[in-house]
């Protein structure tokens, strides 16, 4: 058997992973400490009650003979794939509901959407970047290049000048790991020159729904053109606390046609040999988002974690540390204070503080010296940690 040299090319320990492991290790020295995680972005939970409620009903029906669902459509349900659609068009990102896919959540599709490409293709990755999708082009054979985003452009790069050697370029706005948000001009920029030089974007919107600027681009879609470039990945992890539930989307627009063949059909083509799809019970949660009472409830936590990050902000800036993020988006990113590495800092707070969180350099190279904070989590867990952090930067004066 040959193995997958891309696989075995993998850095050794996914950096969430090396952050448990850490974390679980102290944890065994110090029992007494109770951590408080500012590390992962995974909610607080639990779910709201229009989503519970819709599963429920869910549950009972696949518990009668007449209202048993087998293998749904691998695509999606159609009541969902139209709620999605109408959701996005209502605020200026035309879809129509045969251009939804549902997932399982959007990490399986940032990696799955890569088969669209052949192997040795080269993509476009920021550098700080959410590494399961650097790690995804390694496993499947395609070439991650680098794209640094930093201070010098406020985390926020731009086209590279020149003609590129590329074939994709992700983008993830807000971003993780930085927080910065494309505007409109931005990302018109970015679309002009996929149309331009023929490039696939994969557009990751999965914190999109913490921007509250309408000023500011939530979909890609927004933008004139993109339907011929770009293929947007959404989320309900973020949006209403899907990280344990698992469901997500994938636009692909039935104009985004690639040397003839519309991207559309052969995803279809791909998903129908890879899924099944996701469980009817979950989609009927998802759906239930959409609903009056789903929005107002989601829209409450959204609004939570939102006020947290500003209290994170505010706690950063009082202990004087630099910082980027933390408006529209759940994560700050933060510059390691007195030139330390993001894993010396990280060892650092979890000594002095006992408040994990997340070493920049586990999200690319040029993360190394930066950190990252999530703002999920529980409100009085977050003002704790705050507490401890400002406490803990006295020892560093
Ligand atoms: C993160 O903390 O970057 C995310 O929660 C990870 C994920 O969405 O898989």
């Amino acid at each position: 058997m040959r193995l997958n040299s891309g696989l075995l090319s993998l850095e050794e320990a996914y950096v969430f992973a090396e952050v448990r492991q850490r974390t679980q290790r102290f944890s065994a020295g110090r029992p007494e400490v109770k951590l408080i995680s500012l590390g992962i972005g995974d909610v607080p939970g639990p779910l709201c009650p229009a989503v519970t409620r819709a599963m429920r009903r869910a549950v009972k029906e696949q518990g009668r003979q007449k209202s048993f669902h087998g293998y749904g459509p691998e695509q999606g349900y159609p009541f969902l794939r139209q709620q999605i659609a109408a959701s996005l068009t209502a605020t200026g990102a035309p879809v129509q509901p045969r251009e939804v896919f549902i997932n399982d959540g959007a990490k399986t599709d940032l990696g799955g959407l890569l088969d669209l490409l052949e192997p040795g293709s080269r993509v476009l990755l920021c550098d700080p970047t959410y590494p399961a999708v650097w790690d995804d082009c390694l496993i499947r054979g395609l070439e991650p290049v680098r794209l640094p985003a930093d201070e010098g452009n406020d985390f926020l790069p731009m086209p590279p000048p020149g003609k590129p050697d590329l074939d994709a370029v992700y983008l993830c706005s807000p971003a993780n790991p930085t927080g910065a948000v494309y505007n409109r001009a931005q990302l018109s920029a970015w679309v002009e020159y996929a149309r331009a030089n023929e490039l696939l974007i994969l557009f990751d919107a999965a914190y999109a729904p913490f921007i509250s600027d309408p000023a500011l681009p939530r979909s890609i879609y927004e933008i004139p053109g993109a339907h011929r470039c770009a293929i947007e990945i959404g989320s309900f992890s973020k949006l209403a606390g899907f990280t344990g539930t698992r469901c997500g989307y994938a636009i692909l627009p039935c104009e985004l046609i690639v040397r003839g063949y519309p991207l559309q059909t052969l995803w279809a083509r791909r998903q129908s040999a890879r899924t099944n799809g996701v469980s009817y019970v979950v989609q009927c949660g998802a759906a239930a988002v959409y609903s009056p009472a789903g929005r107002r409830q989601t829209a409450k936590s959204i609004a939570r974690i939102s006020e947290n990050a500003a209290l994170l902000a505010e706690t950063l800036k009082a202990a004087g540390l630099s910082y980027w993020g933390g408006r529209h988006s759940p994560y700050l990113w933060v510059k390691c204070p007195r030139g330390l590495s993001s894993w010396a800092f990280f060892d650092f707070l979890l000594e002095y503080g006992g408040v994990v969180g997340t070493p920049g350099v586990g999200f690319g190279a040029a993360g190394e010296g930066y950190f990252r904070f999530s703002a999920f989590g529980d409100p009085a867990q977050l003002q704790i940690g705050c507490n401890r952090l400002l406490r803990a930067m006295d020892y560093l004066r």
